[in-house]
């Protein structure tokens, strides 16, 4: 038994957090070629142990909740921005309870309605923002220009409230909500991750926001109750009629924090994801063309123009789930998935060890972190792993992997037919896996593909420069401001 390899650093306390800061997957790739599979480094104080490829993903992903912990690791950020006793601020078992309430109201059904609301966002969004002033005239060969991850951002904040948050969220975007969202936002960054609390300005907006968004969703329900109002068809009011096993209802504080909590979720993943679809289609026009042909064929009218189409339809278009995969394969949003040694963990002899008849033990009070975005882009792994190539997920393999429902034992989740095959050792998991997994995917490909369809139906895009690199400040991993895309009209 021994621990696993140090990686050399020069400063003790600050450790590798300026290579791992500057680009985490360089930095493992890195660390790989000297010490293999499995390695720590040290994070601002942490001692972090990172196993890789599909084995390491599931010692990380399929380890005991009781001795692998997502709460330790995620708590110091989420819980000032999602509020108390949901997610990672209560016991494991109970967030299990949570997610399945949640994954109740996310039903085929909703998703039905949820696809022609988007469409209508978007539609409107480019009929009135400013930055499609020329998509707005009638000249078609008048070329202009988007800002890419802005203009991403707003339309999935605003599709999620329309369709995820319900009437009176959507309502209130405009007057004083969003400024509210982005003063949460800004309180989930590396610094608050490292520091909860510190006396910075940055902290107290956060705070102060975290308070007035908490109040403001528990007036909705309030209301709704004192009403009698039902809309009985989205989350919150699905939310409001369930109850935990020992038959306790869900109080409303805890509502309204689920809430946020699933629109702070949605948001940064689902508008760098669809970003950086966007700006791959802008390089690719033959793909855009392929694409655009997919909806020509299945939904377009005699007279020209397009008819909407049906949640059934969508999840059959070859063409837009190829590039919807293979954009999340090379730009996972979420670099880094850790979680707490609570009791010191053996790690398995196939996935590394120093030598054959020893293993490699992580102590208690470290933390450990897998990254499938490293194992989905690893050219041990994939042919190519560098380049975008949607013709990767067009054979009979990448469709069987999609026909797989998942189911999780442990959970009692159902995942329903997901994108990514069941099981935690898999090199790719761009949605997680086992305790943890997204319960966002089926609204996540709902929400991505709606918006790409509608705008690929309308416009023609090209990238402006060079194609963007990716962005590792964040917690997210978005491109790299300022990315433009020009566009220009199509016909219908
Ligand atoms: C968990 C990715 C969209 C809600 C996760 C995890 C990943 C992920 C990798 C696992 C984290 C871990 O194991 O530590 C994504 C991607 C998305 C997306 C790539 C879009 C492209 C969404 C949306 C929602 C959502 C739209 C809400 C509607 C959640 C929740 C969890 C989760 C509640 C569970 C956290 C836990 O159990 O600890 N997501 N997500 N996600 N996601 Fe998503």
């Amino acid at each position: 038994r021994s621990l696993p390899p140090l990686v050399f650093h020069w400063i003790p306390w600050f450790g590798s957090a300026a290579q791992y800061g500057q680009d985490p997957v360089e930095f493992f790739k890195s660390c790989r070629e000297k010490h293999g599979n499995v390695f720590t480094f040290i994070l601002l104080g942490r001692r972090v142990t990172v196993t890789l490829g599909p084995k390491g993903n599931d010692f990380v992903f399929g380890g005991k909740h009781t001795v692998v912990a997502a709460e330790e690791v995620y708590g110091p950020l989420t819980t000032p921005v999602f509020g108390k006793d949901v997610v990672y601020d209560c016991p494991n078992e109970v967030l299990m309870e949570q997610k399945k309430f949640v994954k109740v109201s996310l039903t085929t059904d909703k998703f039905r309605d949820y696809i022609g609301m988007v469409d209508d966002e978007v539609t409107q969004f480019l009929s009135t923002d400013p930055a499609f002033r020329t998509y707005q005239m009638d000249d078609i060969n008048e070329w202009g220009s988007f800002s890419v991850y802005k203009t991403l951002a707003e339309m999935t904040i605003l599709t999620a409230a329309r369709t995820l948050q319900g009437k009176e969220i959507r309502e209130n975007m405009t007057k004083g909500f969003a400024e509210l969202y982005a003063d949460l936002d800004h309180g989930l960054t590396p610094l608050h991750w490292m520091f909860s609390n510190l006396p910075l300005p940055s902290y107290r907006k956060r705070d102060v926001a975290h308070e007035k968004m908490s109040q403001f969703y528990q007036n909705i329900l309030r209301n709704r109750r004192n009403n009698n109002v039902g809309y009985e068809d989205d989350v919150m009011a699905s939310l409001m009629n369930q109850t935990y096993r020992d038959g306790r209802p869900i109080p409303d504080h805890e509502i309204a924090h689920m809430m946020i909590a699933l629109l702070m979720a949605g948001q940064h993943t689902s508008s760098s994801t669809t970003s950086w679809v966007l700006l791959h289609l802008a390089d690719r026009p033959d793909i855009a063309e392929q694409l655009y042909q997919e909806q020509v064929k299945h939904f377009g009218l005699p007279g020209g123009g397009f008819r909407e189409m049906t949640y059934d339809e969508l999840k059959k278009l070859p063409i837009l789930d190829a590039v919807i995969r293979e954009t999340l394969r090379c730009h996972a949003p979420i670099h880094s998935i850790m979680r707490y040694i609570r009791d010191d963990l053996p790690v398995p002899q196939s996935l590394g060890a120093p030598s054959e008849d020893s293993v490699y033990v992580v102590p208690k009070g470290y933390t450990v972190l897998a990254s499938p975005a490293l194992s989905q882009m690893d050219p041990l792994i994939w042919k190519d792993a560098n380049t975008w190539d949607t013709t990767r997920w067009l054979d009979a393999a990448g469709m069987a992997a999609q026909a797989k429902r998942e189911y999780d034992e442990d959970t009692k989740v159902d995942f329903g037919f997901g994108l990514v095959s069941k099981g935690t050792e898999s090199p790719y998991l761009p949605f997680g896996a086992g305790r943890h997994r997204c319960i966002g995917e089926q609204f996540a490909i709902v929400q991505i593909g709606t918006i790409i369809s509608t705008i690929v139906r309308k416009i023609e895009m090209r990238l402006e420069g060079p194609f963007p690199k990716p962005d590792y400040s964040s917690m997210m991993v978005v491109p790299q401001q300022p990315c433009q895309i020009a566009y220009r009209r199509r016909k219908f």
